[in-house]
Order: C-alpha cells, then structure tokens, then sequence
C-alpha cells in the first residue's frame, strides 16, 4: 500500500487504492518519534539508492502534510506497548 501510494503521488504508474490517512492511523497512538523513525529510514533507503537530495526533499514534501492525521501523540519516543488483542501472525511456510 505504501509503495502504491508513494508511486502515486510522485506521478506513477501504481495508483493507490487504500484508505485515507486519517482514517487508518485513527486510534493507534502514532507518536511523533515513530513517524520520524519512519522517515529517518525512508531517507536512509532514499541514500542507499542514490536518489538525490532534490528529489528526496520532493518526496518528503509530499509526506510532511500527512503527519497531522498520522501523529496522535506528541512525543519523540519510539516504543510501544502492543494492543492486548495483538496476536503474532501464523509463521510463512
Ligand atoms: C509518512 C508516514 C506514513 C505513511 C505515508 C503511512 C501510510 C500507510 C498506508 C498507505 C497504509 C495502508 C492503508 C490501507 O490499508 O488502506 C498504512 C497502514 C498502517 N500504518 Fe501507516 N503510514 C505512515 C506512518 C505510520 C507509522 C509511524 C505507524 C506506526 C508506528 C503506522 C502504522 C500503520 C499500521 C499499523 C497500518 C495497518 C493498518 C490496518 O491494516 O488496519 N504508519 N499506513
């Protein structure tokens, strides 16, 4: 879904058929630092490919407007506690 979005907002060919941002992020407590870690290794993938700097900040600006209805705690940790109903998926086989 994120490659999809991704491609999408930086001209295709994928178009993104999932939900808005809000929507989905609701009620799951992202804080700041865990939507800064995401970036911080989005931009260390961007470096490992090479993409340049000008068209980093592109993508970033695309992103940066998102933070508002991902972030619903301001703060710079990174942890968090699992839902109780969380349940580790079946190993792949
Ligand atoms: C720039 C930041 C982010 C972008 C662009 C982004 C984008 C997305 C997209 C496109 C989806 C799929 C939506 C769908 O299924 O219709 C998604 C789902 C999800 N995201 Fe994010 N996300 C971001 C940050 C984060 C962060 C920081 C966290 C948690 C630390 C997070 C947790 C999740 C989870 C758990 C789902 C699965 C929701 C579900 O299937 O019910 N996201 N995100």
């Amino acid at each position: 879904m994120l490659v999809d979005q991704v491609s999408e907002a930086t001209g295709g060919p994928a178009t993104y058929s999932g939900r808005d941002m809000k929507e989905t992020h609701a009620g799951m407590g992202v804080k700041a630092g865990q939507f800064d870690a995401l970036v911080e290794d989005l931009v260390a993938s961007l470096d490992h490919f090479d993409v340049p700097r000008d068209d980093q900040g592109e993508l970033l600006g695309l992103l940066a407007p998102m933070r508002g209805d991902i972030v619903e705690i301001e703060s710079s940790e990174t942890g968090q506690a699992l839902p109780e109903m969380y349940q580790p998926a079946p190993p792949l086989t």
